[in-house]
């Protein structure tokens, strides 16, 4: 089985004090269970600094949110991979689902992001995930199969051994609904399947998340199904006790 893996996704989140109140409470969790699980942060790009200062040679990786297609020039507003991996950065996520609605991110530019992570190895987390309207219409598995047939058609399999995925179902982000366990284990060993149709054996290492509304209160059967491998977390990645309870839920 892949190692687990928690992950807090900050978003537009944090202040200097409010990061440095959140780290220095969350390490202890990430300490007692660094012999079997990984923990990491993904930060707004300007706290990434300060985020690198305080958790190197601690038990928690971080990361980033997003990154530009380009590793330099005239694009304002924008960081490069080479910036990230300057500031020791181990993750970036690519194509959350807020990225994909309110900037406009498609598979395509997803695949040009991740490829150009791993280029400059750095390890992409590729969410992923279906609308409520794409649930109730019974099309979770063709979106996601579409989501992931760049990476599994186009750049290959084997890029999935320096990758994690992260399923984050739309219609449970932010809204406290989580999906149930049954129905998250089910959409994971999809994943794992579609991946295994190309190579059992990256199938059988790569890390798949679940994100969506994980608390301290689902985080631990979440974790016992067997094709969760760890939580990608939004809000709850903000408050120390429960970030630290997700995370011993991990270990
Ligand atoms: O990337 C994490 C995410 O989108 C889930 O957010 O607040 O529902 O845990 P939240």
């Amino acid at each position: 089985m892949p190692r687990p893996l928690v992950m807090g996704n900050w978003k537009l989140n944090g202040t200097k004090e409010s990061v440095e109140a959140l780290l220095s409470g969350i390490l202890p969790a990430a300490e007692s269970v660094k012999d079997s699980a990984d923990v990491a942060v993904c930060a707004p790009d300007i706290f990434i600094d300060q985020v690198a200062r305080k958790l190197t040679d601690t038990a928690i990786a971080w990361g980033a949110e997003n990154n530009d297609v380009h590793t330099s020039g005239a694009f304002t507003g924008e960081t490069s991979p080479t910036m990230l991996k300057e500031f020791g950065c181990t993750y970036v996520l690519v194509g959350h689902s807020e990225r994909r609605q309110y900037h406009g991110e498609t598979d395509a530019s997803c695949a040009q992001k991740y490829a150009l992570l791993q280029e400059h190895d750095l390890i992409p987390v590729l969410c992923i995930g279906e609308t409520l309207e794409e649930r109730e219409s019974g099309r979770t598995n063709d979106v996601i199969r579409t989501q992931l047939t760049p990476v599994l058609e186009d750049l290959g399999v084997d890029t999935l051994k320096k990758a994690v995925i992260a399923y984050e179902p739309v219609w449970a982000i932010g809204t406290g609904k989580a999906a149930t366990k049954e129905m998250a284990q089910e959409v994971h060993a999809f994943i794992r399947q579609l991946i295994a149709e190309k190579s059992a054996e990256v199938a059988a290492g790569v890390q798949i998340l679940y994100g969506g509304s994980v608390k301290a209160a689902n985080a631990e059967e979440l974790f016992a199904q067997a094709d969760i491998d760890g939580a990608l977390v939004g809000g709850a990645a903000l408050i120390v006790e429960e970030f630290s309870a997700i995370i011993k839920a991990a270990g």
